[in-house]
């Protein structure tokens, strides 16, 4: 399916390897000029397909560098059509295990940045009367899990926030919506597979048949799964869609909506 996003301006954040990267890759095949922000990106421009990714090196942790990114893109591309919000994943820790600075750390890296970026892009967006801005959240928004509650709490934020943002953006011709992947084989999932058969004196294997058990589909996704439904949304195709999660997680949310 032709998407029609070629020739534009895409920022994705935390995109050096993953989910992010694999957003990044995506666009770029679609043609897009894809600015890739994390903090060992290298420095290589690349071309692939139609487009190209240009790195930036960015730590999501530095609050001015963050303030800062939307601004550096438009100054040196002259427009911000796509916005991809990703972030590192925080750590895997019960809610009684949590120390406060567990808590500030995952505010400054979760949340932070995505009102930082979101608020940044959107006013670029509407001075432009046009743009797309994904948020990359998580399913545990909608059905939290054992060791999720940093990722639960500051992306339930991090979701309420885009939300808003969408109603106050969308008469300008700005839309905003969320990408809710499930177990994705990235390395952070194949790091917390490995520190779970470590904790629990298990085969790493056996602990993914644990993750896989719970989806329907039988399978954990794949990154490019992620990225082929971000590209669609930040797609003129998705041009009456704003405003909505959409959880990529083989069926592994068990709530009706
Ligand atoms: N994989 C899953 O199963 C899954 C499921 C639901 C949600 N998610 C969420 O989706 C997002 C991406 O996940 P992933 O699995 O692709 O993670 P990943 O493989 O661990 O990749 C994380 C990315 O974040 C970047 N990063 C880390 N710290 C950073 C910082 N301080 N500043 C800028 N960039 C930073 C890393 O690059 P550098 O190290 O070069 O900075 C890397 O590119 C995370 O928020 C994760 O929690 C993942």
């Amino acid at each position: 399916m032709y998407l029609g996003l070629d020739k534009g301006i895409a920022l994705v954040t935390a995109a050096s390897r993953g989910i992010g990267r694999a957003t990044a890759e995506r666009l770029a095949m679609e043609g897009m000029t894809v600015i890739v922000a994390s903090r060992s990106v290298g420095s290589e421009r690349e071309d692939l397909g139609e487009g190209h990714i240009v790195p930036i090196e960015v730590d999501l942790a530095d609050a001015d560098a963050t303030a800062a990114l939307v601004d550096t893109v438009v100054d040196a591309y002259g427009s911000l059509e796509v916005a991809v919000l990703n972030t590192p994943g925080p750590r895997i820790v019960p809610a009684l295990g949590t120390s406060w600075s567990d808590w500030q750390a995952a505010h400054d890296l979760l949340l932070r940045p995505v009102v930082q970026l979101g608020t940044a892009a959107a006013k670029q967006m509407q001075k432009q009367r046009h743009g797309s801005i994904v948020l990359m959240s998580s399913t545990w928004v909608r059905q939290p899990a054992a060791g999720g509650v940093l990722s639960s709490a500051y992306r339930s934020a991090a979701s309420a926030f885009v939300k808003t943002l969408a109603n106050e953006v969308a008469s300008d011709g700005v839309r905003v919506n969320q990408v809710m992947p499930g177990a994705t084989g990235t390395a952070r999932m194949h790091g917390i597979v490995e520190m779970k058969a470590r904790n629990n004196a298990t085969a790493v294997d056996d602990e993914i048949a644990m993750v896989v058990q719970d989806i329907p589909l039988g399978r954990w996704a794949e990154a490019i799964e992620i990225a082929d439904t971000v590209a669609f949304l930040a797609s003129p195709r998705a041009a009456f869609i704003t405003g909505t999660s959409l959880s990529v997680d083989g069926g592994a949310v068990r709530a009706a909506h």
